[in-house]
């Protein structure tokens, strides 16, 4: 008597590849970070020892980051800076090192970094302490090295990411950003009892909606059954979308190797659109009401040069059909919990688009899970 017992199959809990393994992990993965830290209707983060004064005292938030960690910064910005009233900047690891950036000890540097390994976070996280700025580091792997050297540590609690491309890291991530945000506003006295309470249910409520998102998986598969031999796509979205776009765009073309570009929609007139032709595909993401409108102008002016065109965004939009030919919506919330819905639809995007091509999804072509050289 034989059995054959695949060890990787068993270990990929019957998916086929651990990237959507993981992506369907997130629910679990954002309960697992999120509900810990909320206790009596307040985010209560106890792994950190940042006081109340030195909160005050902080005059800039600065955080640095690589790759898809990077792009949960620029999400941060809009949140962080919107929650506390202080200025948030972000950069690239790579770039904040060689700028020679103006730290003091009223800076406070959050360096965000799956691995906690990567070699260009790990320097501007040295160079930060070095030039007396304070550092808060959110990491998932436990006693990694960044995790180590920085004066406070908030995990992520995802759980091993095996697939090369980041999805429920990049998710525990956003979602810490969201915690900070609130508790330092809360901190400073920036947030109201009934905006804290709407934000703590808002938050609690996340990875069910998730899994909502997560349901329609098929209507992303079948999308991509008619994309995966295009040869470009473009990412359209304005404020937090657009900062989801460029999370959307890198996951797709670092598995499906596609070409992709994110575009600040507004920007569109200003070079991209000359890349629209017959039949190009464009993926516009729509979240944020305010911007709805907007967005949908800059989706008319690509559709009058022949795109086809994806539309994102939330239940109540429907109208977003009269300007799209394919349409995806995700379940309502605070706009600024939106990204962490949005990007859910563009990682199934990617990965399906890699899986029709027959790509190796969890270890993608010239890259590594954790960039550990300069
Ligand atoms: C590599 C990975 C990305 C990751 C980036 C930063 O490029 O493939 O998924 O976002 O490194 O890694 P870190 O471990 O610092 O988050």
């Amino acid at each position: 008597f034989h059995v054959d017992w695949d060890v990787s199959a068993a270990e990929k809990g019957g998916y086929e590849h651990f990237m959507i393994k993981e992506i369907m992990e997130q629910p679990k993965a954002l309960t697992d970070t999120i509900k810990p830290r909320i206790q009596d209707g307040e985010v209560v983060l106890d792994d950190i020892t940042l006081t109340k004064d030195q909160l005050e005292k902080v005059d800039k938030i600065l955080i640095v980051a690589c790759g898809s960690a990077y792009h949960t910064g620029i999400v941060a910005k809009y949140v962080i800076e919107g929650l506390t009233r202080k200025p948030v900047e972000v950069d690239l690891a790579s770039e904040f090192r060689y700028r020679d950036p103006i730290l003091t000890e009223h800076t406070l540097v959050v360096i965000i970094s799956q691995s906690g390994e990567t070699a260009d976070t790990l320097a501007a996280l040295r160079y930060a302490k070095q030039q007396g700025a304070r550092t808060l580091a959110i990491v998932n792997v436990v006693g990694s090295s960044i995790a180590k050297e920085s004066d406070d540590v908030i995990y992520t609690w995802a759980g091993p990411e095996i697939a090369v491309a980041t999805t429920k890291a990049y998710s525990c991530q956003l979602a810490v950003l969201y915690l900070l945000g609130v508790y330092v506003g809360r901190q400073l006295g920036k947030i109201s009892d009934e905006e804290n309470l709407g934000m703590i249910r808002e938050l609690l409520a996340l990875p069910e909606k998730v899994a909502t998102v997560l349901e329609k998986k098929e209507d992303i598969q079948y999308f991509a059954s008619r994309h995966y031999a295009d040869k470009d796509v473009f990412f359209l979205g304005r404020n937090l979308d657009y900062a989801v776009c460029m999370e959307g765009s890198l996951k797709l073309k670092e598995i499906s190797y596609i070409h992709s570009e994110a575009y600040a929609a507004g920007e569109l007139k200003h070079g991209t659109i000359s890349l629209i032709e017959e039949g190009t595909l464009v993926v516009a993401v729509a979240t944020q009401d305010r911007l709805f409108d907007k967005t949908m102008s800059n989706v008319k002016e690509v559709k009058a040069r022949g795109a086809e065109v994806l539309g994102l965004t939330t239940e109540h939009n429907t109208r977003i059909n009269e300007t799209t030919d394919f349409q995806f919506y995700i379940p309502e919330t605070l706009d600024i919990f939106l990204p962490s819905l949005a990007i859910v639809p563009l990682q199934l995007f990617g990965y399906y688009m890699a899986s029709m091509k027959g790509c190796d999804i969890d270890k993608p072509r010239n890259l590594a899970k954790s960039v550990t050289v300069e």
